[in-house]
């Protein structure tokens, strides 16, 4: 068996790919393409290895997994079933942790949208921290919590030093003098946390120096100010597992607890908040070449609608129908959305020859093609779950109609 994209739950076997330990040529027995897979046991593997990573480094580590990168219920639940927080921007998001069993200690909420029946229910239930991005919901929060008769923890999303970051509260004398006065004024809230999220698919290392000396400077102007910082958090930003491997990973963690120590910096837990890293490439597309072309390119069943630039997944093309020829030969892929736009890979190594018919595995789709995809108007795939030699639909659009959260289902 041959490894395929570094995922260990990916391999050729003769001419077949396995999916864990199912052949693709199976599941398209049983359905039309484009479908998607998603890897369980993939998804358990890179939260150990996260998780374990940053335990060997940081006594007091806590990973919540922010829910926007793939929230269908049965991944969200494998994730709740290794012990993961979540990590969660919207109600409909907050109602799917709840009914899926996510203990409220292990829930924070926030971000640059809080409306009122958000931080309602957020206190009202007592998740652990809400987020706060602007310093205006302040006030609001504490008016909720005064109505609960409680004391609501809250976590600052700092401005991160990316060039034209927007999101967060900078450390300039004036915000900090506000956040004073309002943190003097009111009794309902308390400040426990710092985060700072510096980007997405962070692959080299001064990355997360930044972040992390972003945190440490708002840390240290905090200090100066008599406000004290219990925690810090991460924020997410880890590229796909199969991209960054458990050693780098484990060099990066070194390194932001050396910085932090240099610093002398006192905390008592430190978070991360990882979308893509646990379940980036647990995700598979499966689609077929419907048209080639004599300039070697080839147009497959997926689209930017549903395999969207915005989502920035490290995506690998493989001729699933082929897959023991060689991937050298510069090939271009398009979709099938009916414009020049939709170009999914441009002169990317393919197998020399191209049959119509042929079909194609996209990987590392896991993480934010669903949450970015579009409504343009072709069917939704359906969506498996595979596990050892277990293939579950877990998505069918005749059955489920979308694969929006269903806040009102109980999961
Ligand atoms: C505040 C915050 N935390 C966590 C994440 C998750 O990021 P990723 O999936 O890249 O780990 C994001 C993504 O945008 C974010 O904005």
């Amino acid at each position: 068996m041959k490894n395929i994209a570094g995922n260990a739950y990916l391999n050729k076997f003769d001419d077949q790919i396995l999916a864990d330990s199912v052949s693709i040529r199976e599941v398209l027995k049983i359905s039309d393409t484009p479908f998607m897979i998603f890897l369980e046991n993939r998804i358990r593997e890179n939260i150990r290895n996260f998780c374990n990573t940053f335990k060997s480094i940081f006594s007091n580590f806590e990973s919540y997994y922010s829910f926007k990168a793939n929230y269908l219920p049965e991944i969200c639940r494998i994730i709740q079933s290794e012990g993961i927080g979540a990590e969660l921007v919207g109600l409909p998001e907050l109602n799917l942790a709840l009914s899926l069993g996510f203990p409220s200690d292990k829930i924070i909420v926030g971000g640059p949208y809080l409306p009122d029946n958000l931080i309602d229910k957020s206190i009202n239930k007592d998740v652990r921290e809400i987020i706060v991005y602007n310093l205006n919901d302040l006030n609001r929060i504490n008016e909720f919590a005064r109505k609960y008769d409680k004391v609501q923890n809250i976590c600052l999303r700092i401005k991160s030093t990316k060039f034209a970051s927007k999101l967060g509260i900078s450390s300039s004398l004036t915000k900090i003098n506000i956040l004073k006065d309002l943190l003097k004024k009111n009794k309902n809230i308390k400040l426990k946390t710092i985060l700072s999220h510096y980007s997405t698919q962070m692959n080299n290392f001064e990355q997360y120096s930044e972040n992390i000396m972003n945190i440490i400077h708002f840390y240290e102007v905090l200090q100066k100010h008599n406000i004290d910082i219990e925690n810090i958090n991460l924020g997410g930003g880890f590229p796909e597992a199969s991209i960054m491997h458990k050693e780098r990973l484990k060099i990066i963690a070194q390194n932001i607890k050396s910085i932090l120590e240099q610093h002398d910096i006192n905390y008592k837990k430190v978070y991360a908040e990882p979308g893509r890293y646990f379940v980036g490439d647990s995700g598979l597309f499966i689609t077929h070449i419907l048209k080639k072309t004599s300039e070697r390119w080839i147009y497959i069943n997926i689209g930017n609608h549903i395999c969207p630039k915005f989502a920035r997944c490290s995506l690998r093309f493989y001729n699933g129908s082929r897959i023991n020829d060689p991937h050298k030969f510069k090939t271009s892929i398009a979709g099938i959305i009916p414009t020049d736009q939709d170009v999914l890979v441009k002169d990317y190594f393919f197998t020399k020859e191209l049959k119509e018919g042929d079909f194609v595995m996209v990987t590392n789709v896991g993480a934010y093609c669903l949450t970015f995809s579009n409504r343009f108007p072709y069917s939704l795939p359906n969506i498996f779950l595979i596990k050892g030699e277990n293939i579950q639909k877990i998505f069918d659009q005749e059955i489920q109609g979308d694969f929006f959260i269903n806040s009102s289902k109980i999961y």
